[in-house]
């Protein structure tokens, strides 16, 4: 049974489905008339992020850049490997995070594409990130010459002594102005400080806020007239419409370290936010199967 590798760690309702079929099919004698179909089945959902992936292209590196491609691919690839090889539960051991991050919350190399992608189609020139994790988001970003600046939020000091000397290197830190805080306090502080709005909001931090980081967003001013905000795993695992098999549940319900506190509340927040967005009389949105649901979001025209 091929097992299933992406260069990507973190669940999608593809990565989920692939795993239900190689346990139901590592439970069937392969005699039984259902195995092959099974089998064609499984190949089919676990062969999908790879060939996806494989496809498309590597991050876009501008030929303009001022630091040399091959040097920005080198820091990229050890930004990756540094996410994945950090033991993120031996961080929150020492105290050095509040919650347990993991590289699972990476949204990886093919999105990072996606989201150049994205910005430039839009002409973005400013992007506000909420979420920035190990910050590769933030940095293929910053790389396309149109973005000027990059707010990125997060909560976690720590994340500032990981993530800024990879930026340094691939010479994208002057564009991003990394803010340590509640997100919430941040967006506050952003129209304090009398921010014009982004042309580009990218949401992927806590699950049970994104209503609240949306709902903030607009009433604060910071999405332009004709801003995108774009917001990730909206389709979480496909918890939303197929919550795990009643054997799975404790897992499922149990509090955990990170902030999302149970996947189950976590899974409530994006249901919640998916219907909220729909139904907003003043916004247009699209749902995109993109990994785990990348929910494009634009005010009506
Ligand atoms: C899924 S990760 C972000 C991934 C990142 N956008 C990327 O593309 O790889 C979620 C991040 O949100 C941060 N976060 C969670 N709750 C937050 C809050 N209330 N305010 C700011 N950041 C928060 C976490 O510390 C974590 O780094």
């Amino acid at each position: 049974m091929p097992t299933y590798i992406t260069t990507h760690t973190g669940g999608t309702p593809t990565t989920r489905a692939a795993s239900l079929l190689s346990t139901a099919l590592s439970q069937l004698d392969p005699s039984s008339p259902a195995y092959s179909t099974l089998v064609e089945a499984h190949s089919l959902v676990a062969g999908e992020e790879t060939y996806i992936e494989r496809n498309t292209s590597e991050l876009i590196v501008p030929a303009g850049h001022a630091v040399l491609e091959q040097e920005v691919r080198e820091v990229w690839d050890e930004l990756l490997r540094g996410t994945t090889e950090t033991d993120w539960k031996a961080v929150k051991d020492r105290e050095e995070t509040t919650f347990e991050l993991g590289a699972g919350m990476c949204s990886g190399p093919y999105e990072a594409v996606v989201l150049q992608n994205f910005a430039l189609m839009q002409g973005a020139k400013t992007v506000l990130e909420i979420g920035v994790f190990t910050g590769t988001a933030t940095l293929a970003l910053a790389l396309l010459p149109s973005v000027t600046q990059v707010v990125a939020l997060d909560i976690e000091p720590f994340l500032e002594s990981f993530n800024t000397p990879y930026w340094t290197r691939a010479g994208v830190s002057s564009k991003i102005d990394l803010r340590i805080a509640p997100a919430l306090e941040s967006l506050a502080k952003l129209k304090q400080e009398g921010h014009e709005g982004f042309d580009l909001v990218f949401i992927d931090a806590d699950k049970p806020s994104y209503r609240t980081y949306v709902e903030q967003v607009l009433e604060l001013g910071l999405l332009k007239e004709n801003g995108v905000i774009l917001v990730d795993n909206t389709l979480y695992k496909g918890y939303p419409w197929v919550p795990p098999a009643s054997t799975d549940q404790s897992t499922y319900a149990k509090s955990n370290r990170t902030n999302n506190k149970s996947k189950s509340e976590a899974t409530k927040g994006i249901d919640d936010f998916n219907t909220y967005v729909r139904s907003h009389p003043d916004l247009e949105t699209a749902v995109l199967p993109i990994r785990d649901g990348i929910t494009v979001i634009r005010r009506r025209i």
